[in-house]
């Protein structure tokens, strides 16, 4: 076997990422023919050209002129909100989805939900975007990282029950870079020591495991829709989940630790919360956005 070094790991992804850019319809497109070699081993420098990006039409304007006139704004008044939800949640094989204002707000209401606190420990991966440390601090819990695995970039599953301790609260896997982290693995680590999965999903819309989209596997997935996502409302984001007492109770976070007037959830109790809500103006972008979604993914 080929030995593993910081210097055939980059000269091979550096191969594999010119097949991809180089690939017909791919939004990132590599000018340079040049592209054996990456530029810190000696080879020219390519020239990126970037499809641009939103992608939007008179479907988006219209969209949001309704939302304009109709002078329901937010999603305690307005329905696109929960339109969305519904679309959302079909789209992943869920039975709910409850959309919230960032894909950090979507793990902070689930941290939220859950009631994580100091003393608690997370396990996540170490390989991904600083968001979703930043949500363990927040609650004053602890990150316990777990180690990449060389050949998927995904967390190492067969280091993750190592990090587990009696104070684990729950299991983080991150679907890094599109692709999905070994679910198989996860879940059966998460059933064997009873502990909650929260998938952070932020990059990987309508990514599948075995067929199944991610963020139906776990208690709740996290999706981000912040501009450079393959879903984009500026920012915004989104919880799945096929647990109807979970996603109330996330839905409880999210709105000032009670429950909302015109929606199909009730009423809350005052628990803890703050306010993660979405407005009628970015669920209609992104019902815009979802009828691309599949092609554009
Ligand atoms: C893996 C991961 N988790 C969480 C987030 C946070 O999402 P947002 O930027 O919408 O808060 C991101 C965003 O890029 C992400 O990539």
């Amino acid at each position: 076997m080929k030995t593993i070094n910081r210097r055939n790991f980059i000269k091979a992804s550096a191969i594999a990422g010119a097949g991809l850019t180089l690939s017909p319809g791919f939004a990132f497109r590599c000018t340079s023919q040049n592209s054996s070699k990456p530029v810190l081993l000696g080879g020219r420098k390519p020239s990126y050209s970037f499809s641009k990006w939103p992608v939007y039409d008179q479907t988006e304007e219209q969209a949001l002129l309704d939302v304009l006139h109709s002078n329901n704004w937010g999603r305690l008044n307005g329905n696109m909100t929960a339109k969305f939800e519904e679309e959302y949640a079909k789209a992943h094989g869920t039975a709910h989805s409850l959309a919230v204002s960032s894909g950090t707000s979507a793990l902070y209401t689930m941290f939220g939900a859950l009631d994580v606190g100091p003393g608690d420990e997370v396990v996540l991966p170490v390989y991904t975007f600083v968001a979703s440390y930043n949500v363990v601090g927040l609650n004053y819990a602890l990150p316990i990282l777990v180690d990449t695995n060389i050949e998927t970039f995904q967390i190492d599953t067969k280091k993750m029950e190592q990090a587990i301790t009696p104070q684990t609260k729950l299991l983080m896997p991150v679907h890094i870079g599109g692709s999905p982290a070994d679910l198989d693995a996860v879940l059966e680590i998460g059933k064997k020591h009873n502990l909650p999965i929260i998938e952070d999903a932020c990059q990987a819309h309508l990514a599948e495991w075995k067929g199944q989209k991610v963020g139906s596997f776990g208690l709740g997935g996290a999706f981000s829709f912040q501009s450079s996502k393959n879903l984009n409302c500026a920012e915004g984001g989104a919880i799945t989940s096929n647990d109807k007492d979970f996603i109330e109770k996330c839905y409880i976070f999210h709105n000032q630790g009670q429950g909302g007037t015109g929606t199909s959830y009730g009423t809350g109790s005052g628990t803890r919360g703050t306010n993660l809500r979405l407005t009628e103006f970015q669920a209609a972008l992104l019902l815009a956005q979802m009828t691309r979604l599949e092609q554009q993914a």
